[in-house]
């Protein structure tokens, strides 16, 4: 039996003696105000026992993460009529690139890139009643928790810097891939962006990726299928222009956000959360993702 308390302690002490933290993001001007020196790692298993070390129950910004659960929900309303507007393929560029998006004609090459998160918004607000409110409490039903919320500072933050997301939703209303007005869907999107979630809360969130589709509370959300898919998505996209380096290192589904989060899970078996604000240059959190590293790597436990 391994000693998963151990061994994130012993990723611990490793961590917070590491002289290059990476660097915080300020391209969100909310963000920049953040802590480098904050370090955590939750361990949530499929048989129930929960680990920890470090500022696990301290609230960040999950940014991109979010991008998993706006698609798991487009997936529950849409299904596979998602497909025909954004692709499933790695795009090998930054998670802002805009090139790619105009070659291909405004089908963005994954979800989790910039420009399909927001054809996936798009879809969201065209289904939902009352988008932000109706995404919310999905993500709180999720979780199992209901004090989950937005950032407002953080969304506006964005909204009133976020040139290339205007410019990214600009481009797919002109290729006809945006069915709402542009102000109206990165509006969703920036709130979107802005929830935030201790690690504790993220691992409790993404359990269902770990359970075929039934979430803590054991309720079905989506199918074994578009499980299936969705972790397949975050294997080859969940880390951008760095998705190869993660499976290669890691071994294991996870999505990154800007707030210096990671989530990664293996089927069956658990799902680990990581925060640590200082990023490297692919947009990755620097020691979430050697932390991850180290994990699969003491304990044996990925999907290779
Ligand atoms: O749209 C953006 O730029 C941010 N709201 C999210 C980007 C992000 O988290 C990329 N992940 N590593």
């Amino acid at each position: 039996m391994t000693d998963f308390q151990a061994v994130l302690n012993s990723i611990y002490q490793d961590a917070i003696q590491a002289t290059d933290k990476g660097v915080v993001a300020s391209y969100i001007p909310e963000l920049a105000h953040v802590n480098k020196e904050n370090f955590a790692i939750q361990l949530r298993t499929a048989k129930g026992e929960c680990y920890g070390v470090g500022d696990y129950n301290k609230l960040f910004s999950i940014q991109s993460i979010s991008k998993v659960l706006a698609l798991s929900k487009a997936m529950s309303l849409i299904g596979e009529d998602i497909w025909k507007r954004v692709d499933v393929e790695p795009s090998g560029h930054p998670f802002n690139q805009l090139a790619l998006l105009e070659i291909e004609n405004g089908i963005p090459r994954n979800p989790f890139i910039n420009s399909g998160a927001i054809v996936i918004a798009d879809i969201l607000v065209s289904h939902l009643k009352n988008p932000k409110e109706d995404f919310l409490n999905y993500v709180r039903e999720l979780a199992g928790d209901a004090s989950i919320n937005y950032n407002i500072d953080v969304a506006l933050s964005e909204q009133s810097t976020g040139f290339k997301n205007f410019a990214a939703a600009n481009l797919l209303k002109s290729f006809k891939n945006l069915n709402n007005p542009v102000d109206v869907v990165l509006d969703f999107y920036f709130y979107q962006c802005s929830i935030e979630m201790t690690c504790s809360q993220l691992s409790n969130t993404f359990y269902l990726f770990a359970n075929n589709g039934k979430c803590l509370q054991n309720k079905l959300h989506i199918t074994d299928r578009q499980v299936k898919r969705v972790n397949a998505l975050m294997l080859t996209c969940g880390f951008y222009d760095e998705a190869g380096e993660f499976a290669f290192e890691v071994g294991l589904p996870g999505k990154s956000g800007v707030g210096g989060g990671i989530v990664a899970l293996l089927p069956d078996q658990f799902v680990i959360t990581t925060w640590s604000p200082g990023l490297n240059k692919k947009g990755n959190s620097k020691l979430g993702m050697l932390a991850l590293q180290e994990f699969t790597t003491k304990t044996k436990q990925s999907i290779f």
